[in-house]
């Protein structure tokens, strides 16, 4: 994970970090070679909530995180952060990116305070709040090692603690688990909801993967293909603090999981045509947990 974006002051009470996407449409190049990657997309991320994109790899989830990001401008269409318009990157947003991006010379410890230091923020308890953190993702032990010396898990972990430390209003996280297996996923899972649920930060998470986003979503935006715009909207009824195996257990989870399986299947129904490698494995996937024919 790389993480960008400058820190913001304590997020405030009340309604802070609220999204507002409306009506966003995106295309690279002009005349015959343009290509339009999201056409028409509204949605509302709500202030203190974590809500959760999931959509086929290659809609176009990581361009609608650097029109988020301010890294580029919509090509019709605006989004805003507590009623601005975003025209560049702020203080208010942090990006938490795949790739990782600590530093192999320093340890835990060290990456953590990173932020802080490089602003000249250093105040008498910031050690003690990164000690803090470093236990809340289970790195207590841990804090005077160097990244090579950690996991991958570990390693995500402490992105997010590095992230946490910076206090942004709103966090906002592109697939930052994607390529963990699956059991450094679920504990994965855990640390970041007990992040979530103890900050009530306005929290944005995009990824591919059905578990992840019902475990973790108090909303589940569904993404159509590519070009992309909403499919659907779910707001998902379920008791916090998270535990996993309430979720596998839960009907109204699997109901959810067994709806937006069947819209991505759709989704990627739409693309099998064209030849897309991706769409096809999904189908084939799909095909084999539900017995449905592989074939349109
Ligand atoms: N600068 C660009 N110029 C042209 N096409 C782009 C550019 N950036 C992204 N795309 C296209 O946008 C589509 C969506 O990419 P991306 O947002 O990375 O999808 P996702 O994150 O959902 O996998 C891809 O087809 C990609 O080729
Ligand atoms: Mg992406």
């Amino acid at each position: 994970m790389t993480i960008s974006g400058r820190p913001a002051a304590a997020p405030q009470a009340g309604n802070s970090g609220e999204i507002v996407v409306q009506g966003v449409g995106k295309d690279y190049g002009a005349g015959a070679f343009s290509k339009c990657v999201m056409r028409n997309c509204s949605f509302t991320i709500e202030s203190g909530k974590l809500t959760v994109m999931i959509g086929p790899s290659g809609c176009g989830k990581s361009t609608l995180i650097r029109l988020l990001a301010g890294f580029e401008r919509p090509t019709v269409g605006e989004i805003r952060i507590d009623g601005e318009i975003v025209t560049a990157p702020g203080k208010d947003r942090l990006v938490v990116f795949q790739e990782s991006a600590l530093f192999p010379w320093m340890t835990s410890m060290d990456n953590i305070l990173y932020g802080p230091r490089a602003r000249g923020e250093m105040g008498p308890n910031t050690r003690e709040h990164a000690g803090f953190l470093l236990k809340k993702v289970g790195l207590e032990a841990f804090r005077d090692k160097y990244p090579s010396q950690l996991s991958g898990g570990m390693q995500r972990r402490a992105e997010l603690a590095r992230a946490m430390i910076n206090n942004p209003k709103v966090m906002i996280l592109d697939e930052p688990f994607r390529g963990l297996d699956a059991m450094s996923k679920e504990l994965m899972w855990e640390y970041y909801a007990a992040l979530f649920e103890e900050s009530h930060r306005t929290n944005f998470f995009i990824t591919t993967d059905i578990d992840e986003a019902i475990y973790l979503a108090d909303r589940l935006i569904v993404m159509t293909n590519i070009p992309m715009r909403v499919r659907t909207v779910i707001d998902l009824e379920l008791p916090r603090p998270r535990r996993l195996a309430d979720i596998f257990d839960n009907e109204h989870a699997n109901d959810v999981k067994m709806t937006v399986l069947s819209l991505l299947h759709e989704e990627a129904m739409k693309s099998f045509s064209g030849g897309s490698k991706a769409a096809s494995d999904f189908v084939e996937a799909y095909a084999r947990r539900t017995g449905k024919g592989a074939t349109a």
